[in-house]
Order: structure tokens, then sequence, then C-alpha cells
């Protein structure tokens, strides 16, 4: 049995997604949804979808090692990060070494980084006169949006484009993809060099 866990800080409309996707399936499971708000959508999609749920606080987080140890002792196989909006920190990373994946709203290398999440990257987006934007997913490591790139998919911007109508096609891509590359990811052990899945998800 494959086992993921999801962590996500908001809504979780790509949480609830990748459940649906991977609920049918044999071999695998979402173990569980970690979150950092406990006011979150995603706690409410969870415990319909009989995900069970681990909240935790920042001082939790980042000053002990409670969630890797809940981690590994659950034996998640792979992490899919999906709105959550806090910096994986070191211990992290290091004990789930290229298990680490997240998904963001726009064509990375481009509009990455800290501050650039939700709105204000369709914003920025827009500002910079972009004529197509995208998802891009990717590993994660210690720095924002910076590490090895996964998967990609974009849209077109037209004029009558808005950041919120941006943001809602950008969603779309989302949710026809991101479950897709997650299923792609537990079913396929690969080495590290071999996730390059780029295009194969159209
Ligand atoms: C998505 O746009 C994702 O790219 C970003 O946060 C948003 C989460 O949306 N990282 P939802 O909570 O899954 O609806």
């Amino acid at each position: 049995m494959k086992r993921i866990a999801i962590f996500a800080s908001g809504s979780g409309s790509n949480a609830e997604k990748i459940i649906d996707t991977l609920a049918p399936l044999a071999g695998v499971e979402v173990s569980m949804v970690l979150s950092n708000n406990y006011r979150a959508g995603v706690i409410e999609r969870a415990r319909r979808l009989k995900v069970p749920v681990l909240l935790f606080d920042r001082s939790t987080f980042y000053e002990t090692s409670k969630i890797v140890q809940v981690l590994q002792s659950q034996q998640i196989d792979l992490i899919v990060l999906a709105g959550f909006m806090w910096l994986v920190p070191a211990q992290l990373v290091d004990a789930f070494p290229s298990k680490i994946v997240n998904i963001h709203p726009a064509l990375l290398p481009k509009f990455g980084g800290k501050g650039m999440f939700g709105h204000h990257v369709h914003e920025a987006v827009m500002a910079a006169g972009e004529t197509e934007s995208g998802i891009t997913i990717h590993f994660v490591n210690q720095r924002y949006d910076e590490g090895q790139i996964i998967f990609q998919a974009s849209c077109v911007i037209t004029n009558a484009d808005t950041p919120d109508s941006l943001e809602a096609k950008i969603h779309d891509l989302e949710h026809a993809h991101y479950p897709a590359v997650v299923k792609q990811l537990i079913f396929n052990e690969t080495t590290d060099n071999e996730h390059h899945l780029q295009g194969d998800f159209s």
C-alpha cells in the first residue's frame, strides 16, 4: 500500500480532487490531511471524505520533530502540498527527499518566491502583461518554489481576463492535472533524474 499525506492551509479543492481520484484505486490511500489552519475549508472536506485530519501550530512544525515522526510512523510515501502556506522546514525536506511535491499557480521560475501566493500571483502576472500563465508542479526544497519542476501546463490570457478569471482558469488546470501527476508519481518509483513528466499529461 502506498500512502499519501496532503498538507493544505485553505479551501482544499485540490486536496479533494486528489482524494476523489485516488479513492477508487487499489494500492494507494490518502492517509491523512495536515493543516496549520483550524479554519481551513480543507478540514471539512477531509472529514466528509473520511480522511483523518491533523492540525498543528507553528512551534510544533518548526521547533519539534513531531510532524516528521507522525509521517514516518504512518509510513507515508509521498507528501503533497496543496495550497500549503508555510515554508517546509529542513528536517522535513531531509526526512522525505524527493518525496514532497507542491503546486504553484504560475509558470515557474517566473512569479514564484516569498509573497507569491494566491491572488498576488495572478495580479503580478497580469500587471506584467503576460499572454499566458499556468501551473507548475515541482519537488519541494528549502526555498519557496525552487525545487525541480516535474510538470507544467499553460493557459492563454486574453484581454477580457481579470486576476479573478485567471485564477478560475488556473484552478481548472490544477484540478485537471494535479491528481494525475500525483498518481503517476506514486505508482512510478523512479530515480530523481527520471522525474521528468513535463508534457506527458496533456
Ligand atoms: C492553488 O491555486 C495552489 O496552486 C496554491 O494554492 C491554491 C490552493 O487552492 N498553492 P485550493 O485550496 O486547493 O482550492
